[in-house]
């Protein structure tokens, strides 16, 4: 099977942890029997640096000609503005965006060899496992009107948050599909006792219900989700939310994790499919070998489960990076007794440790 592989490295520590997963991607995939077609692409400050534009249009023709795109991260001081003018982060919008990625799958599963590693007591995290699917391509971050106003001679600035009923329906539906996969258990996340677009949302959650009498559906306020995801994690199984929402809880998820240099992410839409860590560009370890980048290779991993169709090489993934934290760490979940590597070094223990455990069978 031949696969096209478009990989956007971005800024910061972008390039240096997807480096990384495409370390493994290029490892495994002969063994999964895939013929890799390689592509890199600017995106981002490094793009702007040397064409003007954070999404120059020939990377998003290339993104558009892609069975799967591979991301770093995007942003940095040297690009942030306040202003309102363009970003690199607005690049990324743009991209997913342009490509209808409407579905961010961002699952945190706390390895069990790194319970120990979350700031949260181990009895509260051992063996959390959930998944946080964020609508990607709608709500506040793209509705209009958006930008500064002037109302009787006062200035001030506004965003929208804005769904339509069918970007409701098809992520809820998600949600529905991805829990029947899972625990049966979907919770959909919204502000219904305040916003009018959120009373929309808890409806069609509601009306869609009696479609999927397999998962049972509950539903809380994004302020009381925030605290619960805390107090008890294993309560939770699929998450369903609006793109704000979604992104402030899946950052919160990570650190029940013991990093969010761990949790990785899948893009998807109807015709093309992204994967990228979720976190950023992380200046302030940029350039220092110092980010872990087992997001990036377990975005690989999400890779081959979603677009490639190989859920079991998902496992074999998951499985390896276990045993590889039961021997070495980077900086920002290390523990006494473990090996401190940096960011090179974990992508190259974990071909090791995928050779000597032999976890990817040859195809
Ligand atoms: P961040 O995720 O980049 O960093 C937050 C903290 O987590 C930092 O202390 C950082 O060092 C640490 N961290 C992040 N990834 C890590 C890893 N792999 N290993 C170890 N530590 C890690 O978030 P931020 O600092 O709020 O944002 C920095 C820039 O990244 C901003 O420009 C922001 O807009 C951008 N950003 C981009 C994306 C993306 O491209 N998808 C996502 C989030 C933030
Ligand atoms: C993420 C990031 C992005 C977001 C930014 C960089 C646009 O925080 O991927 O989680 O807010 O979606
Ligand atoms: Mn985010």
């Amino acid at each position: 099977m031949n696969k096209k592989v478009l990989v956007m490295h971005g800024d910061g520590i972008g390039p240096e942890v997807t480096r990384q997963g495409l370390k493994v991607l290029n490892a495994v995939a002969p063994q999964a029997g895939l013929v890799l077609d390689l592509e890199d692409t600017l995106i981002g400050g490094a793009a702007y640096d040397e064409t003007g534009s954070f999404l120059p249009s020939e990377s998003l023709n290339k993104a558009k000609q892609a069975d799967a795109i591979l991301f770093g991260a995007v942003g940095g001081p040297k690009w942030a503005k306040l202003d309102g003018s363009e970003t690199p982060e607005k690049g990324l919008l743009n991209l997913r965006k342009e490509l209808d990625l409407f579905a961010n799958l961002r699952p945190a599963t706390v390895f069990s060899e790194l319970v120990e590693a979350s700031t949260l007591k181990q009895e509260v995290v051992e063996g959390t496992d959930l998944m946080v699917i964020r609508e990607l391509t709608g709500g506040i971050y793209f509705g209009e009107p958006r930008g500064s106003i002037e109302v009787q001679g006062r200035k001030g600035s506004r965003n929208t948050m804005v769904y339509m009923e069918d970007e409701v329906e098809r992520i809820i539906r998600v949600g529905f599909d991805m829990a029947g996969k899972r625990r049966n258990k979907l919770t959909s996340v919204d502000k219904s006792n305040v916003l009018d677009v959120s009373k929309m949302w808890r409806s069609i959650a509601e009306r869609l219900a009696s479609e999927y009498p397999g998962v049972e559906l509950d539903h809380l306020y994004v302020d009381a989700a925030a605290m619960e995801l805390i107090r008890d994690p294993r309560q939770f199984d699929t998450i369903v939310t609006g793109n704000l929402f979604g992104d402030i809880l899946s950052d919160e998820a990570s650190m029940l994790t013991g990093s969010i240099g761990m949790l990785p992410s899948a893009s998807i839409g109807s015709e093309f499919a992204l994967y990228e860590p979720i976190h950023g560009s992380a200046p302030d370890i940029a350039g220092q070998d110092k980010a872990n980048p087992l997001a990036s290779i377990l975005s690989v991993g999400m890779m081959f489960r979603y677009t490639f169709g190989m859920p079991q090489i998902d496992e074999a993934i998951h499985s390896t990076v276990n045993s590889l934290l039961s021997k070495y760490r980077t900086p920002d979940i290390m523990v006494p007794g473990k090996k401190p590597v940096g960011c090179e070094e974990m992508g190259d223990m974990m071909l090791q440790e995928l050779e000597q455990t032999q976890a990817i069978p040859a195809a």
